[in-house]
């Protein structure tokens, strides 16, 4: 089930674009090179990747046909977009760079999974990844505490959300293992400015808990964000503005 919102998740569009920039200034330019940005998403910032590379083919994949359907306008010039599951992603040494934002927390096994990222380049090709680390905040702590609640635990059968993201030191390691000669790994805490902590409902609603919006039904996946948003407000202070702190972390090799 496709429990993506293309709307709820570009409601803070210009917050989440940061990170992506940070990151495509690690890439050096592909010029005629082919690149491919695992779950693009809506694919602005899969132009934007485009145009920044010099790249004469662009990949978008997705698993979301609701993003994917914000995407299709914008393929051309040598961008395409196509719906895959990146867990399945396994080709060998056909591109120059392998991109993905805010995508690979989503996916189990990520040492297994950079293998098949590193396969997947070409000699001398580039791996750029951000992925959010932000579980310890209570914005991740109040949906594990809420999904331990009943009627949400039994409805979830226990499924908590999974941690797939692993320690910044770890990716460091495994690049360096797969071949990348000299990884670049940072852990960047970003700081955003909400009008109140009110915004984290909102934000998380287009992240985060669109997991639980797949587990539960509608009903009561309502409840949930409701039942959420009263445990995280005995976690978080009622401020205006709210400054929320996320912790991402940035991976970068050349192989
Ligand atoms: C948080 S959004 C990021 C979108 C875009 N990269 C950006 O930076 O705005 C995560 C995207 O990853 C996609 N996604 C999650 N798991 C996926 C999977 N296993 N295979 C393909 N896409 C996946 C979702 O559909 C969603 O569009």
């Amino acid at each position: 089930m496709d429990t993506w919102q293309p709307d709820v998740y570009a409601r803070f569009a210009a917050e989440r674009r940061q990170p992506f920039l940070d990151l495509a200034d690690l890439v050096a330019t592909i010029p005629g090179g082919r690149a491919i940005d695992l779950g693009c998403g809506t694919g602005e910032l899969t132009r934007e990747l485009h145009v920044r590379t010099g790249a004469a083919e662009t990949l978008g994949l997705d698993s979301s046909e609701a993003m994917l359907a914000k995407a299709a306008p914008l393929a051309g010039d040598g961008l395409e977009f196509e719906r895959a599951d990146i867990a399945a992603f396994a080709p060998r040494a056909e591109w120059d760079l392998v991109f993905s934002n805010a995508a690979l927390h989503w996916v189990p096994d990520h040492r297994a999974l950079l293998g098949r990222l590193a396969a997947a380049l070409r000699t001398g090709g580039q791996l750029a990844f951000q992925v959010p680390d932000n579980f310890d905040h209570p914005s991740h702590r109040a949906a594990d505490r809420t999904a331990a609640e009943e009627p949400f635990r039994s409805a979830l059968r226990g499924s908590a959300h999974p941690r797939h993201v692993l320690a910044p030191e770890a990716y460091a390691a495994i690049l360096f293992r797969l071949g990348f000669h000299a990884p670049r790994v940072e852990l960047r805490v970003y700081g955003h400015r909400l009008d109140s902590r009110e915004d984290v409902v909102r934000w998380v609603e287009g992240s985060l808990l669109s997991e639980y919006r797949r587990a539960l039904p509608p009903e009561l996946y309502a409840r949930f964000v409701e039942r959420y948003r009263e445990v995280l407000f005995t976690m978080i202070p009622d401020e205006r503005p709210y400054f929320f702190t996320f912790r991402r972390i940035l991976a970068y090799g050349r192989r």
